[in-house]
């Protein structure tokens, strides 16, 4: 049989598609494990051009701008899997891909220290006065007092979202001097000396500084507004580094207009440019010791770096062993490298009795099972079979025809197999 006609295509010969400009370290990776067919380009693609470049890719890497809708998942005629190089998934129809058979994998952890970085040095320039001053000196004037200036040390942060970076800032926090408050819906335990509050009023009404790190979810929609404002110290500041719709930004205006509150730093909006050509507006605008930044908190040159990695590996982890940990959209398994025997993937609807199909095609061709791995959620099935053929079969005639088997089962997304014993 010529390798073009084989039905599994060894690793260098799956072709991989990069958009947006994603790093070199994605690309180093990719090389290094075996994938040589990775093409990149700078930009992103839209539309024809965007199905066009998607035929025959197996494999595909985009950012924030590439709209994978269900139209364009649907054309991809050999797509296996999708890497969102960022920390979102929006852009992509995840239920499409899903019931195409294609996980998607992101980098939900891979800029955490860099927002929690960002809202030390917001704290330390707020505190201290510094927008409004800088600002000053670039004018030619000279604001030199102590009047409404602070140090850090001492005071009280309170960390609303527990999390990847809110436990992150925490340990920054508190190596810096301050007393750490904070609260989470979920239990999550404290590091060093943090304290969980029982309510969000009790978190803000304690502390000197009020830090957000939730996730954007109907529950955290204008988590603050007017009253969470007004519990909160007088003189204290407000820094949102999580999503836009979690403060209402005009009841946070008046209260830094009347003085309520000292200051505020703001990297997230309800509404964003999309590009660098679209204005950009916000009723902050013009404040006195008001830090807006363009949605930044995230975006370094060592977190775009370990975007990189991150999502190369949990593609090559697929791509090579099956494993599907990390997948947003897809049921979690989690493989060893080394398989015993061949070793196929099925993806199919969340049927009654297609266990039972599959597993009587290995019996059929007298293959021992030596391990299977399955999980189910909601109507999508994933399973991993791995299997050492009857001694004197052919193995690549063997392998060839036991996945088109399980290809043909009433069901079948997606099978694929990942390690065949022909090749050795
Ligand atoms: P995470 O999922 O690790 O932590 C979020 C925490 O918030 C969880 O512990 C969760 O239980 C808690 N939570 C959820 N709803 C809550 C509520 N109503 N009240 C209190 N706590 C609640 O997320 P991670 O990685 O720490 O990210 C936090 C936020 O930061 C997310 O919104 C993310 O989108 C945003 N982010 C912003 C970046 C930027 O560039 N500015 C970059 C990276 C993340």
């Amino acid at each position: 049989m010529s390798s073009s006609q084989r039905l599994s295509l060894p690793k260098h010969k799956i072709r991989i598609l990069l958009l947006e400009g994603i790093h070199d370290s994605a690309v180093n990776y990719l090389k290094n494990q075996g994938y040589l067919e990775v093409k990149r380009l700078k930009g992103a693609l839209e539309g024809d051009a965007l199905k066009e470049a998607l035929q025959g890719v197996h494999i595909v890497g985009i950012r924030s701008r590439t709209q994978l809708t269900a139209d364009i998942i649907q054309s991809a005629n050999r797509l296996m899997a999708i890497g969102c190089f960022c920390i979102g998934t929006n852009q992509v129809d995840l239920p499409a891909a899903r019931m195409a058979g294609i996980p998607v994998f992101n980098a939900p952890f891979s800029n955490t220290r860099s927002v929690a970085e960002l809202v030390m040095g917001e704290i330390v320039m707020l505190l201290r006065r510094i927008p409004s001053r800088s600002e000053a000196c670039h004018r030619g004037d000279w604001e030199k007092s102590a009047s409404n200036a602070w140090e850090v040390r001492g005071k009280t942060i309170g960390i609303v979202g527990y999390g990847s970076i809110g436990s992150q800032l925490s340990v920054l926090a508190e190596s810096f001097g301050l007393r750490v408050l904070y609260y989470d819906i979920a239990p999550r335990l404290p590091h060093g000396n943090a304290i969980a509050t029982e309510t969000l009023n009790d978190l803000l009404s304690q502390s000197d500084i009020v830090t957000l790190h939730v996730p954007e979810t109907p529950d955290t929609r204008n988590l603050i507004g007017e009253a969470e404002i007004r519990a909160m110290k007088p003189n204290s500041i407000l820094l949102n580094n999580a999503r836009g719709t979690v403060v209402d930004l005009e009841a946070l205006a008046r209260a830094l207009r009347d003085g309520h509150l000292m200051g505020a730093a703001i990297d997230v909006f309800p509404v964003e440019p999309k590009s660098a050509q679209e204005r950009f507006v916000s009723p902050l605008q013009g404040i006195e010791n008001v830090l807006l930044t363009p949605h930044i908190g995230g975006s370094t040159m060592e977190a775009q770096e370990r975007i990189g990695v991150e999502v190369a590996s949990k593609l090559v982890e697929y791509s090579d062993v099956g494993s599907t940990i990390g997948a947003v959209n897809f049921p979690q398994v989690q493989l060893s490298e080394g398989p015993r025997g061949m070793r196929f993937m099925h993806v199919h609807s969340n049927q009654p009795g297609i266990i039972k199909q599959i597993n009587d095609i290995f019996a059929a061709a007298e293959c021992n099972l030596t391990s299977q791995f399955l999980q189910t959620d909601g109507e999508l099935g994933y399973v991993v079979v791995e299997a050492t053929p009857n001694q004197g079969s052919n193995a690549t005639e063997l392998e060839q025809d036991l996945l088109r088997k399980l290809r043909a089962l009433d069901g079948t997304l997606r099978a694929r197999l990942i390690h065949p014993v022909s090749q050795g």
